[in-house]
């Protein structure tokens, strides 16, 4: 196995129309329900050989614009989202070896529920769930399930501690072999390997065992994606893959090795958790061709600033409306994704609110990849080697059966030819996959 070869998954923006308007979109508009472009899109990842598809979710209509939902509405933002725990299962009715990792927020779902949801998806796609954990970052959401607003953003964190702690428990309340199938005693199920958990915590409580049964994998991949020095704390404890935004190739390594220390503190093997980089590769048959999109993306977000600062506002919780364009973005703080605000901040520097939405909407998350699938593919290698590992998630703007092809049908096989990348699913399970380089 060549010591540089990297991971590749992708993030997909919630279960909704993507990028309406956007050029290649068929008609989305008509037939987003059924949801056949995400179908179509796990098994042109699949045929690419990568490891799994993140459904990002949040549970709320955006208001973070003027205090009104018109803006998010009239743009299609985020809205109409399907249940990600539904659509996943369709995903993994379309393919064999893909992970799929929906998010379930632990302020809507009581851990039971998700242990069970995501338990069952491993069952059906046969040891290919993951569970994307997330805390929330909108009170816009609480207010969908009757809290005023969320916790506080460090107090989240304590919460999910017993979270997760309760799922872990719940999936492994059947011992391995708990199920016996012994046609001539008439033994479905040996009892006294399925056990109750009674934990009883500050925040949560279950009883269990869980009733769905056993996991394929034992334990379903825990995906996380704490910036915050919490979250970092999280996921350095619990996930199997983190998904990170850094910005450049110092950041990423700097984030990576901060969690490899932690892993180490905590006694786990820092090889075992897999940490993917958002990028969002601009890929072009020719530079010519890559430069005309980028150029007209560039000229799009800044015809648009509203909507991106709403955008911007969704994921921060800030609202832009009452913002002057022309100045310095300042200091500014959220009790949404800190990581997101501080990333966007650090980055926009002394420049105007104006220079900083545009940059921020088009400069391709964790590095500016504008190219062909050649000189992508260079870049990428060149990443890995000084980040040291694992791999990258990959989000586009523009999802479309043809945006997708960029990717799967034109990087990746750039990619698998030097080596970079699998060529063959070595296993059939998500985290043996994860775990083979
Ligand atoms: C790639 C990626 C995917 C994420 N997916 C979601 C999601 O689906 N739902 C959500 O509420 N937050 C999501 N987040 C936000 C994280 O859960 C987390 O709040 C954020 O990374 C900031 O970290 P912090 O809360 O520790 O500051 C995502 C973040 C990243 C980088």
């Amino acid at each position: 196995m060549p010591a540089n070869r990297f991971h590749l998954s992708w993030f997909l923006q919630g279960s909704s129309i993507q990028a309406w308007g956007a050029p290649w979109t068929g008609n989305i508009s008509e037939q987003w329900m059924n949801p056949t472009m995400f179908l179509d899109l796990v098994r042109a990842m699949e045929r690419a050989c990568m490891d799994y598809i993140l459904v990002e979710d949040s549970i709320y209509i955006g208001q973070n614009w003027k205090n009104s939902r018109e803006i998010f509405l009239t743009n299609g933002m985020s809205v109409p989202r399907q249940e990600p725990s539904v659509v996943a299962t369709l995903m993994a009715a379309a393919t064999t070896r893909l992970g799929i990792v929906p998010t379930l927020s632990t302020f809507a779902y009581h851990p039971y529920l998700t242990a069970r949801i995501i338990g069952s998806l491993d069952q059906v796609s046969g040891g290919r769930a993951g569970y994307n954990m997330v805390t929330g970052s909108s009170d816009l959401s609480g207010q969908n399930f009757g809290l005023d607003q969320l916790p506080e953003h460090d107090h989240r964190y304590e919460m999910a501690d017993e979270y997760i702690q309760i799922c872990k428990q719940l999936w492994g309340s059947w011992e391995p072999g708990a199920i016996v199938a012994d046609r001539k005693s008439g033994v479905l199920i040996d009892h006294t390997k399925v056990h109750q958990i009674d934990f009883k915590g500050q925040y949560y409580s279950s009883r269990g065992p869980l009733n769905s049964g056993p996991c394929p994998q034992g334990q379903p991949v825990i995906a996380q994606a704490g910036g915050s020095a919490k979250g970092k704390d999280f996921a350095a404890r619990y996930a199997d893959t983190i998904v990170c935004s850094a910005k450049g190739v110092d950041a990423m390594k700097a984030y990576r090795d901060e969690i490899r220390a932690l892993m180490t503190k905590y006694g786990r093997d820092p090889d075992t958790c897999k940490i993917l980089f958002l990028i969002s590769p601009v890929v072009g048959w020719t530079q010519s061709e890559a430069d005309e999109i980028q150029a007209r993306r560039v000229a799009e977000a800044a015809s648009n600033l509203d909507v991106r600062l709403a955008q911007l506002g969704w994921s921060t919780n800030i609202d832009f409306s009452g913002f002057d364009l022309d100045q310095p973005v300042g200091e500014l703080s959220t009790n949404g994704h800190q990581f997101s605000l501080a990333q966007f901040l650090r980055k926009a520097g002394k420049s105007t609110l104006r220079e900083a939405i545009v940059d921020h909407s088009t400069s391709g998350y964790g590095l500016s990849l504008v190219g062909t699938p050649a000189s992508i593919a260079d870049q990428l290698d060149e990443c890995m080697q000084a980040v040291g590992g694992d791999g990258f998630l990959i989000a586009l703007p523009d999802v479309s059966r043809r945006s997708v092809a960029t990717i799967t049908d034109g990087l990746i096989p750039e990619l698998q030819q030097r080596d970079l990348v699998r060529r063959a699913y070595a296993h059939e399970q998500l985290r043996d996959n994860l775990l083979e380089f």
